[in-house]
């Protein structure tokens, strides 16, 4: 294909200059899943309701192929096979997620579920097992459906509900686990979810409920933390973070001076929105940002800006609170210019930025936002060390989907140019990246996608009741990356269709 050669070309071209293919001694390597994405047994073993049971149930028009979670991979009961994957994976690590409505099935602490404790026990002792570090999420985006009802992140009283969740976790799991995410994502749960109606639980108050949610989710992630730390860190010895993803902004022209400077008003509203607070040492939300919903929600006619910068109180108790960055990242996108995407509901977050977007760079995936560009990926991590204070960095997301193939090599080609990207901002830029996550360990219900996306190492055959897992090249790539700690440069793992290409 004339696209991929001139992508591939480019891609070395701007990465010739290096040839590091060895990982620094103490870099770890894992994969990641979600409990809703993977564990199905959605109505057993006392689990309730949460927002994605309840859409796609009720709007199962909102699922690319009409499917759910009920039964997903069987993760419930088939825990340990996915043990063995990861242990031929010879991760390091593995993230995985807690589902609340099974650890408590009226979201609150009343009541605890025995089955839901035993099986994520279950599931800890097999990883020990197996020697696998736990890297655990509290918040993969499955609230229950009861807290929901309140009004959920845009009720300002989830900040006791979580802490209260939180302390359940860290009581009962707490001796197994050194590795906290406190949010998995906080902008797909803002945004996406509250502001918009891609994700459950659809609530699309766009330009308000987005920034209520945000203002709840920092002031729970901060309190989670404070909570760790003062009760628990002492006994547990363990770190808390926090997962932002990325989709990392650039100027179509980088010569344009607007396009550039909107490029970064672009990173702050994204990115900034969730870790300008916690990880700049003058906290808050980024002035940018601040000034931009302040403007438009007077012209709208708005008594007070819909978003609002947090009191000092909340400025002080929330910076600091994270361990390490945590970066879930997939693509690029491009500025062209100023403006007001034409898609863009008013009020709304894509107004508030005022700019335009493209979609057009890089190579195409299954999934229409995932663009393949693996030097945006070392551009964020560049912006990430000088505007963060160079902190300690965990890549806790990072893959690509198609429709499901074991002969995956746009996955390795991938996983390649991203790896590579991240070795050179180590070795060149001085950027402090500790780990690695691959989305994901198999293929699962990608959220509205269903399983017509596919970004697994495992191929998982849904139409089979055995839900059999069959490892697919990148598994084999993987393996032998964590085996060697190097890039696999094999023949092998090189599309026959473009064998001249190099890795
Ligand atoms: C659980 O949900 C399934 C559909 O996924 C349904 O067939 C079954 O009857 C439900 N079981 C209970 C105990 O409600
Ligand atoms: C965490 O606890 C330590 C020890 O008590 C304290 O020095 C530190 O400031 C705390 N971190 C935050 C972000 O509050």
């Amino acid at each position: 294909m004339a696209c991929w050669s001139l992508i591939a070309l480019l891609a070395l071209s701007q990465t010739s200059s290096a040839h590091y293919t060895k990982f620094p001694e103490g870099f770890t390597f894992g994969v990641a899943t979600a409990a809703y994405q993977i564990e199905g047994a959605w109505n057993v073993s006392g689990k309730s309701e949460n927002v994605w049971d309840r859409l796609t149930h009720t709007r199962p028009d909102m699922i690319a192929d009409g499917t759910n979670g009920d039964i997903a991979c069987d993760s419930y009961n088939r825990y340990r096979e996915d043990v063995e994957e990861l242990a031929y994976l010879g991760v390091d690590f593995y993230r995985f997620s807690l589902s609340w409505a099974r650890i408590l099935p009226t979201g609150q602490v009343n009541y605890l579920n025995p089955d839901g404790i035993r099986y994520y026990n279950d599931l800890l002792e097999a990883l020990e097992a197996k020697n696998i570090e736990p890297l655990v999420t509290l918040f993969h985006w499955d609230l229950p459906q009861s807290l929901q009802d309140l009004g959920g992140w845009a009720n300002p009283k989830m900040i006791e509900y979580f802490r209260d969740y939180a302390d359940v976790c860290f009581r009962e799991f707490g001796d197994k686990i050194k590795s906290w995410i406190t949010f998995n994502e906080p902008y797909e749960i803002c945004e996406d979810a509250y502001g918009d109606e891609k994700k459950a639980p659809a609530v699309n108050s766009h330009g308000v409920g987005n920034y209520l949610c945000s203002d709840t989710l920092l002031k729970a992630h901060a309190e989670v933390y404070h909570l760790y730390n003062d009760t628990y860190r002492s006994k547990q010895n363990g770190k808390v973070m926090i997962s932002i993803n990325s989709i990392w902004y650039e100027p179509k022209d980088p010569e344009n001076a607007e396009q550039v400077t909107l490029a970064e008003v672009a990173n702050q509203f994204k990115f900034g929105w969730f870790a300008h607070p916690i990880f700049t040492e003058e906290g808050g939300y980024p002035s940018i940002m601040v000034e931009n919903v302040a403007r438009q929600s007077e012209a709208e006619g708005y008594p007070r800006p819909r978003l609002e910068q947090f009191d000092e109180y909340w400025i002080q108790r929330i910076k600091g609170t994270s361990d390490f960055l945590g970066i879930n990242h997939y693509t690029t996108h491009l500025i062209t210019g100023a403006g007001v995407d034409p898609v863009a509901k008013s009020p709304s977050w894509l107004k508030d930025i005022g700019a335009l977007t493209t979609m057009e760079v890089g190579e195409e995936s299954a999934s229409e936002w995932l663009r393949v560009v693996p030097t945006g990926f070392a551009n964020l991590l560049r912006w990430c060390k000088s505007s963060y204070n160079d902190p300690p960095i965990y890549i806790t997301e990072n893959g690509v989907s198609d429709r499901g193939t074991l002969q995956d090599y746009k996955r390795i080609q991938y996983f390649n140019d991203y790896l590579t990207e991240i070795l050179n901002v180590i070795y060149e830029d001085g950027v402090n990246v500790l780990g690695y996550t691959a989305w994901t360990l198999m293929d699962n219900f990608e959220w509205r996608a269903g399983f017509s996306e596919r970004f697994g190492l495992y191929y998982v055959d849904i139409n089979d009741p055995a839900l059999p897992r069959t490892p697919k090249l990148s598994a084999e790539y993987y393996r032998q990356l964590t085996n060697t700690r190097e890039l696999p440069q094999d023949d092998r793992f090189k599309d026959p269709a473009k064998v001249h290409d190099e890795f």
